[in-house]
This record gives structure tokens, sequence and C-alpha cells, in this order.
């Protein structure tokens, strides 16, 4: 992961140009990064703020050979590589916040979005879109997400260089998914599982088609939530 990689000024969208890779056969562990996304995409079409110079916003290309259903582990995979990689450069403690937002002190320092190229039910290419807010301060950020989010810099109250970040991520996502090819998603829940906060919490899922509150009871194997509702019902998300 990361011997090939794109970087840009300035893009609309990371996942735009890698979705573009993706189709034009790109390998496997290409990355796309930009300085800034002037039409940055979150999840469940939200917007996502990529200002100039202040964060890391990539999107990587992994061609994985598992069925469809088993797609969403790569983002759990991600996230884990991702609170790893901020262990390692700072002394902070994130956290993951089901699926895949990463909070430090309850604020939003990450967000993932995993999209996938697939033929009948076989991937040809999951897209991982990470964005950082690295080095923003609190004002950098609009106002209403000032309440929402922050950054390592807002964090740590130093600087963390971006470079650094990046390589920690291509490395600990490379040695994660590798374990993953190797032996299932077994061992990457476990470690999700060590770093996530909603489990045994009250939550509400939100879907682009529904919303269900109830309790988080853990992930399945195929990286999906186990939630009962009030009324004792069991529901995968
Ligand atoms: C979320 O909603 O939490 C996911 C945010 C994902 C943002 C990243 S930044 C790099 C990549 N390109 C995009 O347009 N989005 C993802």
């Amino acid at each position: 992961i990361g011997k090939n990689v794109h970087y840009e000024e300035s893009v609309e969208s990371t996942q735009k140009i890698a979705h573009r890779l993706a189709y034009d056969n790109a390998p496997e562990g290409t990355v796309i990064i930009a300085e800034e996304q002037v039409s940055g995409r979150g999840r469940m079409d939200r917007k996502w703020h990529s200002p100039k110079y202040t964060g890391v916003w990539m999107s990587i290309i992994l061609r994985p050979n598992i069925p469809l259903p088993k797609a969403p582990q790569l983002t759990l995979l991600a996230a884990v590589a991702i609170v790893q990689a901020i262990e390692d450069l700072t002394d902070l403690l994130p956290e993951i916040k089901w699926p895949n937002d990463i909070l430090i002190r309850g604020k939003k320092v990450t967000g993932i979005l995993t999209e996938l190229e697939a033929e009948a039910d076989r991937i040809n290419s999951v897209i991982i879109g990470i964005g950082i807010n690295v080095n923003p301060t609190i004002e950098d950020f609009p106002s209403e997400l000032q309440e929402i989010a922050t950054s390592l810099f807002v964090e740590k109250g130093e600087k963390v260089s971006r470079s650094d970040l990046i390589k920690r991520i291509f490395m600990n996502l490379e040695k994660l998914y590798l374990l993953y090819l190797e032996e299932g998603f077994l061992p990457i829940k476990l470690l999700w599982e060590g770093y996530a906060i909603s489990i045994g919490r009250k939550i509400t899922a939100r879907t682009l088609s529904n919303s269900i509150t109830g309790t988080a009871q853990g992930i399945t194997d195929d990286g999906v939530l186990i939630m009962v509702d009030d009324h004792g019902k069991t529901h995968h998300v």
C-alpha cells in the first residue's frame, strides 16, 4: 500500500479519482492524496470539509478476493489502522464509533467512506476514503462543526506531521490487510472491539432509508452491527 501514489494539489474528491483509476485497472494499493478537496464527500451524501494543507484527504484502492457481504470488514480494518497510527505518533486515545468514525474525547477527528466497484456479486475494487483533521485550529472549522469536530492539533496542542501520519497508516494498513487475507476477520474484529465505544450503549443507527434506536450488542463476523431495540427485537445494521 502506497507504492503507487498520485499526489494532487486540489481535486473535487479523491474518491472520484480513485473510482476512475480503479476502473482503469490501477494496481491494488494505489493511493490518491490531495492537499485540498473542493467537493469532499462524506457518508450519507454529506459534504466533507477538506481545506488546504491541514488534513489528510486520501483514497486507497484495494482488490480483495472476498464475497461482497464481507466488504464492511475492510472499513473496520481501516479504522483500526488509523487509530493505531494516531496512537503510534501521539499520546492521544482515539476511539471508534461504529461503523467508522474516529473520535477523541467524544469529537470526530476522522471519517472513513468505503465504496465498492462490483460486478454481480464479485468485488472488483474497494475504495477506502480517509479524511483526518490533522492541524486545523477549532476556529478553522465551520461554526456548525466546532462543537462536534476536532483535530489532532487541537487535542495534542502541537502540530502532527501529515507525512509521518500517512506513512504510519500505510504500514499499519498493509500489516492488518495481510493478516486479514491470511487469517480472516477474527483478529481484526478483536482489535476493533477493543477501540469501540458504541458496544453496550444505547445508540441510533441511521442508514439512508431508516433509523433504529437500541442497544449495540457487537458486530457479526461480517462486520455488521448487531442491535437490540426497545421491544427486544434484534437488528443487523
Ligand atoms: C464520513 O462521512 O465520516 C466519511 C468522510 C470521508 C472523507 C474522505 S476525505 C478523502 C475521501 N474523499 C472524499 O471525498 N471523501 C473521503
